[in-house]
């Protein structure tokens, strides 16, 4: 295998990147971004590494959620608190539903680059480069705000940088608190339609936490109830950016990508001989691959090759976004023979990017049954197969956004105007995924 540098990415083919007509400027972002102090400590890297190696012995849960892109106008306190607390809120049911721990990785401080299906987006008879994501361009469709600016990767990391200092800050300042959390739980109970469905699991929970409590375990005594760690990962789509912020970890003396602790490539990159492939072996942090219907079996042995040679439970995480109506007949086999062969992998569920569709109204959706019923499939598939069904990943909000159909509150078609917020793809919104969490919580218990 060829040498390995934080550039050897430069010489394959690559997908999915911004043409930036002004090279010199790109060349001096590269270079302001290279000097910048990293984003997050190659050893807290190292630490959710290990947690993700419990998860791939079967001893744990991945949760991974997050907006499908942040946006840079969306870029406030409130927004980055309520998606915080839904992630803690969903944790704690399926920690007490799993009996197992639950490790939190957000798509935040970071989630600003997207591939797209076309280069071009046409409106009206006008072609206009498609939006790439906030760190690339801008939303909005004239020429100006389509043509890929370099300096918006300075803004990026500015905002990745506040977004992990105030998530640093939740995770340790007693937002966090186990009680306080249970409480958001049971109002969120009482105020559901489906509440009887939902409402003896949150009690249950409060129960264990007044039990503890009388046993003298509580918040000031016990460090594990008053804070959390939560980790932040994106798709590591724009490999400018990436590299500027891969630096030798001086303790180890390893390579890191010090811009997110858990990066993933996305299922539009991972072609075995390409750039992506090229610059995530070498970096040493837990990494996703996103794996689609069109997987082969024999493809994705060398896929795990390639990024795990030395076959480390926590490395790599394969994340399955198969379609409900697909998962039968894709995943089994994939399972089967990952399994046969002995490759250590965290399976994890991305069960809304095989289910998206454009509704009646021309907004892009997806329901909440065929998400469900996908990660349900995902359970099934697993528990037949003997393996680990290790975690799911959504993307989801902690506001009240009207971006998916279906949920108790059962938001239809027409009601897709209300809120539609979304500057890519639809998310389950703050309460759709705390049902989500509810109705899986039955599944990890059976698992
Ligand atoms: C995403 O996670 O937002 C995404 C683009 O997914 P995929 O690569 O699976 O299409
Ligand atoms: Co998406």
């Amino acid at each position: 295998m060829s040498h390995w540098q934080p550039d050897s990415w430069r010489s394959k083919p690559i997908l999915q990147q911004p043409t930036y007509e002004d090279k010199q400027h790109l060349k001096q972002v590269e270079g302001t971004l290279g000097s910048y102090p990293p984003l997050v400590f190659a050893a807290e890297t190292r630490d959710l590494y290990k947690q993700l190696g419990d998860v791939a012995e079967g001893k744990g849960f991945l949760l991974q959620g997050g907006d499908c892109a942040e946006s840079f106008d969306e870029f406030n306190a409130p927004k980055i608190r309520d998606t915080f607390k839904v992630i803690l809120q969903m944790a704690i049911v399926l920690t007490y539903a799993g009996r197992c721990p639950v490790t939190k990785v957000a798509r935040m401080a970071g989630q600003y680059a997207k591939p797209r299906s076309g280069d071009f987006e046409t409106i009206d008879g006008v072609s206009l480069p498609s939006y790439r994501g906030d760190i690339i361009n801008s939303f909005e469709f004239t020429e100006a705000s389509r043509r890929p600016d370099p300096q918006r990767m300075i803004e990026a990391y500015h905002r990745g940088a506040s977004t992990l200092n105030l998530l640093r800050a939740f995770a340790q300042g007693g937002l966090a608190d186990l009680h306080e959390v249970n409480r958001w739980n049971m109002a969120f109970v009482e105020n559901n339609p489906l509440k009887g469905r939902y409402h003896d699991l949150a009690k249950r929970i409060q129960d264990s936490l007044e039990f503890m409590s009388v046993m003298g375990i509580n918040s000031s005594n016990t460090p594990v109830l008053h804070e959390t760690s939560l980790y932040t990962s994106h798709e590591a789509l724009l490999l400018n950016y990436e590299q500027a912020l891969t630096r030798v970890d001086t303790l180890t003396g390893n390579w890191y990508n010090c811009s997110a602790h858990m990066l993933w490539i996305g299922e539009r990159t991972r072609q075995l001989d390409h750039a992506h492939l090229e610059f995530f072996r070498g970096i040493h942090n837990p990494i996703g691959v996103k794996v689609g219907p069109s997987m082969q079996e024999d493809e994705l042995i060398q896929l795990i090759d390639a990024l795990n040679p030395t076959n480390d439970a926590g490395r790599l995480t394969l994340i399955t976004r198969m379609g409900a109506d697909n998962l039968e007949k894709h995943l089994p086999k994939l399972l089967r023979r990952v399994k046969q062969e002995g490759r250590k992998v965290v399976w994890s569920s991305d069960p809304m990017h095989g289910n998206t569709f454009k509704a009646s109204s021309g907004y892009k959706t997806r329901n909440f049954d065929a998400i469900l019923r996908e990660i349900q499939q995902f359970f099934a598939a697993h528990k037949a197969e003997g393996t680990h069904a290790g975690g799911i990943h959504l993307e989801m909000t902690g506001q009240h956004v009207t971006e998916c159909t279906g949920g108790a509150y059962q938001i239809s078609d027409d009601d897709l105007a209300q809120a539609y917020k979304t500057q890519c793809d639809p998310r389950l919104n703050a309460d759709q995924v705390l049902e989500m969490a509810f109705l899986v919580a039955d599944h990890l218990r059976n698992a």
